[in-house]
């Protein structure tokens, strides 16, 4: 048997006991909300980074959807264009008129290419600084000369005096004329805009004095 102070001194030491254990729950659940604090944190930081690593591969996407012309053989030259002159027209409100040969045979890849890209700057500059009601792309197309023309009835501007505003413009008159062709702008303020891209072509559809040998394009 266990003395009167024994017994005292036992129970004294299990209330210290469970004075400890009730300490420990307590810091382990104080942990336990810490951690669950700082794991939201990280979920929230982690999502964050997912959501502007989603935005960077939309955006990326875009632009390479815009620079490749992957696009260009899946749909071919003519469907391209429709597609952009589509958007356009649906996006903006602006009336699109297109006039498109049915086929473009076996027009140089590159050329297809120049032009392809010619109408998406064309129309990206309708959408941002024409206020047009209508706008129109025309190909016209035969063994000796393919001409791009894109025009529309906005506020028009003095091609002089816009040389130095962006790129896109020198852009289309340096790949144009690094294949063999010109670009012509006609346009003046309150006239509406026609810009022009003419190659000279040799027979079905090769450029003039290249010599490159003819590529077959994707069907139309
Ligand atoms: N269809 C149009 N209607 C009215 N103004 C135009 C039209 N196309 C071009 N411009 C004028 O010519 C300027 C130069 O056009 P350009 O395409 O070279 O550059 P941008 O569109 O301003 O910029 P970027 O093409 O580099 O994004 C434009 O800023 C605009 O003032
Ligand atoms: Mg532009």
């Amino acid at each position: 048997m266990r003395s009167k102070t024994g017994a005292k001194a036992h129970s004294a030491e299990a209330g210290e006991v469970s004075d400890l254990s009730r300490q420990l729950l307590q810091a382990q659940e104080e942990e336990r909300r810490r951690i669950t604090r700082e794991l939201h944190g990280q979920k929230a930081r982690i999502q964050e980074s997912l959501a502007l690593l989603d935005r960077t591969i939309d955006g990326l996407r875009r632009t390479i959807a815009r620079l490749s012309p992957r696009v260009l053989e899946e749909l071919g030259l003519i469907t391209a264009i429709r597609k952009q002159a589509q958007l356009l027209a649906r996006h903006t409100g602006i009336h699109s008129q297109l006039e498109l040969p049915e086929d473009i045979g076996e027009l140089d890849s590159d050329v297809q290419v120049v032009v392809y890209r010619s109408v998406q700057e064309a129309l990206s500059n309708v959408a941002k600084h024409s206020h047009a009601s209508n706008f129109k792309v025309k190909l016209t197309f035969n063994s000796s000369k393919l001409a791009l023309e894109v025009e529309d009835d906005g506020i028009g501007f003095s091609p002089r005096t816009a040389q130095d505003r962006g790129f896109g413009l020198k852009g289309m008159r340096e790949r144009a004329t690094a294949l063999g062709g010109s670009m012509n702008i006609r346009s003046n303020p309150g006239k509406g805009t026609r810009v022009r891209i003419v190659f000279q072509l040799e027979d079905h559809g090769s450029r003039s004095g290249t010599g490159k040998p003819l590529r077959r394009a994707s069907a139309a």
